[in-house]
């Protein structure tokens, strides 16, 4: 429990006696012997059990003592009995659509760390989708909230003003990522940041058509369904899309082949590709309204294209009029390290798309404009919940935090992973690639090196495996792990992740070889 930094006040956010660390070490042996039971159930013999873990001792870069402080500590073998039976319920009453791919049922949640319905605690590099910035449960987000809950909860900035909406709006102005005045649009998610996004494109150049990217991902609505193009999945069966728009190459260079001087030249091919291609063929660039992109794929896979890529999209976009709407609802927010991720390109957008890890949790999507493209009238865009005052006090709460340790920590702790994971790719015939800034990181997972053929079923082995040892994981993109843990994660929380995560690989590639 070393990893919270107030012991007491996490002991009492768990509901933990205080003397809470003998009963935690009995637990923690019963954990390990319940956890060694499953992992022989997963290793088929006891030989390679024992294999497995004399390979776990050697790829270990954090010691045993900061494995017993800051590692997971299971109590069960997952999902425990209550788990079990929730995940029962769930399966009959809640829509089959989510896409849960392991059975965490989560109770409580403090920093970087997870307790489930069993008492089992697990390490979470996932923050929620991105979204837990601060961390679970930051006691300054937490205050936040209580004391705005306590004074106001909602009145409908639509039809009323409060003092939040302009407050946040100053407070993101100054971090934008283009020059002011900048006009604020308050809405519940990412999605709603991107219908926003997309219909004042339309309302202010008075043009039609968009062009976005495959593998991007801009949300489930319908407007934000028809720029995404990740997964067929999301749109199988949802036809019509909302009409106008164009889907083109984003610069996936590891996809592509090649070094980094040709990485270069895709990234620039690609974003040629609009003035070469489809500005001469199918659509006339004055009919254009604006340019989506995601200054690094997310769901897509964590995908970085090259700079020279978003700066030949800004090029193209002046010579023509074009907007560009950089959609930084997972990619912002200090995770890279910068405020936003299209900032380490030098581009300045003409919109951003902000939500995820803006409020650490509570449902807030804003579209960020330049003032003078805002010139909708009284009617045309609002929401009766967009910008509810907690989650705007939420918001505030959480760019302190951001701002005082979490963007800064993002960097240093994401460039040391960076370091480590980069050494994987060539200890690891399946690791085929390892990218990212800061802690939006990705691995991606291949058959071997020579034919990098996607490799799903293993990337989702490994995620499973990751979360019956206790570290939450998630992936995106075909065959992608990825690490998007809260962005206050310590240097230590993140070698005894890692630790874990080399152990899992270790036993994927030797099962796989033998
Ligand atoms: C880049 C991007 N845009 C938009 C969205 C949609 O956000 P939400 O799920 O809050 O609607 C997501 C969600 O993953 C995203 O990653």
């Amino acid at each position: 429990m070393g990893v919270f930094r107030n012991e007491n006040a996490v002991a009492r956010h768990f509901g933990i006696p205080s003397n809470r660390e003998n009963a935690l070490s009995r637990r923690v042996s019963i954990a390990r012997s319940a956890q060694a039971q499953r992992w022989n159930q997963i290793a088929p013999s006891p030989l390679e059990d024992r294999m497995s873990i004399e390979m776990q001792a050697s790829v270990r870069v954090a010691d045993a003592k900061l494995h017993a402080k800051f590692g997971p500590k299971l109590i069960t073998s997952v999902p425990g009995p209550r788990a079990q039976r929730i995940v029962a319920d769930d399966r009959r009453l809640v829509s089959p659509s989510y896409t849960r791919g392991y059975p965490l049922v989560v109770k409580n949640g403090c920093g970087c760390r997870i307790e489930d319905v069993d008492g089992n605690e697990f390490l979470d590099f996932t923050a929620g989708i991105a979204v837990d910035s601060t961390g679970h449960c930051h006691p300054e987000v937490v205050k936040a909230i209580q004391d705005q809950a306590a004074q106001l909860i909602h009145m409908s900035g639509t039809d009323f003003y409060y003092d939040l909406m302009p407050q946040l709006a100053s407070r993101l102005s100054a971090i934008a990522p283009m020059p002011g005045p900048h006009r604020f649009y308050f809405g519940n998610s990412g999605a709603e940041a991107v219908e926003c996004a997309l219909k004042l494109a339309r309302y202010h150049t008075g043009r039609q058509n968009v062009i976005s990217f495959f593998g991007s991902f801009h949300g489930r609505t319908m407007g934000a369904l028809s720029l995404t193009a990740s997964k067929v999945q999301q749109k199988r069966r949802f036809a019509p899309f909302v009409p106008g728009v164009t889907h083109v190459p984003y610069p996936y260079t590891y996809r592509a082949g090649g070094g980094p001087q040709e990485e270069e030249a895709y990234g620039l091919a690609c974003a040629r590709f609009l003035e070469e291609k489809l500005f001469k063929t199918t659509l006339p660039p004055e009919e254009v309204a604006a340019i989506f992109v995601e200054p690094i794929q997310g769901e897509g896979g964590y995908v970085v294209p090259p700079n020279i890529f978003l700066q030949e999209l800004r090029r193209i976009c002046n010579r023509h009029g074009i907007l560009l709407v950089a959609d930084e609802v997972q990619s912002g927010v200090g995770r890279t390290g910068k405020w936003w991720a299209i900032e380490h390109s030098g581009v300045e957008p003409d919109m951003v798309c902000i939500a995820k890890g803006i409020a650490s949790g509570m449902p807030l999507g804003i579209c960020m404009a330049k003032a003078e493209l805002m010139d909708w009238v009284p009617g045309s865009h609002a929401s009766t919940y967009g910008g509810n005052p907690i989650c705007l006090a939420a918001a505030m709460a959480t760019l302190n935090v951001i701002e005082r340790e979490g963007m800064n920590n993002a960097a240093t702790v994401g460039a040391a992973a960076l370091a480590r994971l980069g050494t994987w790719v060539e200890k690891y015939e399946i690791v085929g690639d390892v990218r990212g800034r800061g802690l939006m990181i990705g691995i991606e997972i291949v058959e071997d090196k020579q034919s990098r053929k996607q490799a799903g079923a293993l990337r989702d082995r490994i995620v499973d495996l990751a979360f019956e040892r206790g570290l939450l994981l998630l992936g995106c993109g075909e065959n992608t792990v990825r690490l998007c843990p809260p962005l206050i994660v310590t240097q230590e929380e993140t070698d005894v992740a890692l630790d874990i995560l080399e152990c899992v690989l270790e036993e994927c590639v030797m099962l796989a070889t033998r």
